[in-house]
Order: C-alpha cells, then structure tokens, then sequence
C-alpha cells in the first residue's frame, strides 16, 4: 500500500500526502471546471510549482491530507486545514475531490467529516470556517450536510465569465460537530 490511512471513513480515509501525486494536482489544478470553483487564486500551476507547494504545504502551518478511494487505495483529491490558529483553537477548512468521476457520490461529504474530525478531536480546534462561491452548488450542499451553516457573504466578490457572485462564508463549532471516528478508539 502506497497510502497511510490515518483518519478513515466507509468510502475513503486521509492519508499524509506524497510528493509522487504531483503531477496528478497538477493536472486537477489546471482543470478549469474544478479551478473554477477555488476560493483561492490560482494560477497557471505547472508540474515545478505543485512540486514546490507539495515539499513546502505543512511547513506553512496547514494540514493537508490526500483523500484516498478505500477500495481500490486511489488518490481522489485533497483536503485539509490551512490558517491553523492553536492559540484561538481556529482554522480554515478546503478541500477539492480533483477526480471528477468521484463527485456527487458522498466521497466529499465523508472527507469533510474526517477532517472535523481529526480538527475538532485532534487538534482540539474550536472553530472550523470555510469560503465557498455561491455558485458551487456541490460544495453548499455537502458543507450543509457536514454542520456548516452561513455566517455571511461577500457580495459580488467574484468575477467569472462576465458576472459577479457572492463568496459564502461558513463555520462549524467543535459542539456542532458529530462524526466520531476518533472518539471512536476510545471505547
Ligand atoms: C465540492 C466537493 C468537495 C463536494 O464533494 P462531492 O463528493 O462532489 O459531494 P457529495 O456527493 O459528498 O455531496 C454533494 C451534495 O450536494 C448536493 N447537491 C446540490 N446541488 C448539486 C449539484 N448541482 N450537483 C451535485 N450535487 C449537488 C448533492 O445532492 C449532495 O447531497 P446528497 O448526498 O444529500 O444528495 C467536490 O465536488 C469538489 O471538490 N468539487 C471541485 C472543487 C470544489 O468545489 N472545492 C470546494 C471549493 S469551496
């Protein structure tokens, strides 16, 4: 096995990341239907620069996990914790399930949930937000199924072929929050 199942699920677990997977973000990065739905700005990504983010990710304070397919032990994307605050116990949640094939079957909700988990019982965090567009009907619906709920928007605060959408601002509280993987090896 080439993955480390450190937090797991039904369908899928986290695993730490490897720096062989580059090329794969690479190629999910580049994919303007998943780009598109990015929070953050990105780029042209070449194979260098993913290379470079894969080697230096946990360095900069952010937990990034593989998410990996239980069954067959493939990689499907990457979520994680960026901005992890352990003074104030607060962090910021992203993900992207970069293999298209797997969207809409439950792998982004279940991953969503590992990550709480490992957040909230791990690392002990109190508050767990996100910034999603308000266009990204996938990500609203798996984020409302995982505890998120909408603290407030930016409008307008995208801009993408020729019209303008809110970013949705959302959080979790670690009392919200039920999927108990970890607690789970406490019994
Ligand atoms: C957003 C993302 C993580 C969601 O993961 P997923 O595995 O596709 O989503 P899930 O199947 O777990 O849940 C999606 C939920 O939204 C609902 N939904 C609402 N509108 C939908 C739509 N237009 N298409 C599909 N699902 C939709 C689904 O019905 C589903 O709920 P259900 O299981 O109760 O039916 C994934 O699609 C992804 O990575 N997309 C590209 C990058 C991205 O958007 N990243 C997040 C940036 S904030």
């Amino acid at each position: 096995m080439t993955y480390y199942p450190k937090v797991i699920g039904k369908k899928c677990y986290l695993s730490p990341i490897r720096a062989e997977d580059a090329a794969i973000y690479t190629r999910w990065f580049n994919d303007l239907e998943v780009q598109k739905n990015l929070t953050y700005p990105v780029p042209i990504i070449t194979l260098e620069a993913e290379k470079e983010w894969v080697a230096n990710v946990a360095k900069r304070g952010n937990v990034v996990f593989a998410v990996v397919e239980k069954k067959h032990d493939t990689i499907i994307g990457n979520a994680g914790l960026h901005q992890v605050d352990q003074t104030n116990r607060c962090a910021e949640f992203g993900i992207v399930i970069g293999e298209k094939a797997y969207w809409g079957k439950g792998y982004g909700t279940e991953a969503t949930n590992l990550v709480l988990d490992y957040g909230f019982n791990v690392l002990n965090l109190h508050n767990i937000m996100l910034k999603v567009y308000s266009y990204n009907d996938r990500g609203l619906g798996c984020y409302k199924k995982c505890g998120f709920k909408e603290i407030g928007r930016r409008r307008e605060a995208k801009c993408i072929a020729g019209k303008f959408w809110d970013e949705v601002y959302m959080d979790i509280l670690d009392r919200e929050f039920k999927s108990p993987f970890v607690k789970g090896l406490f019994k």
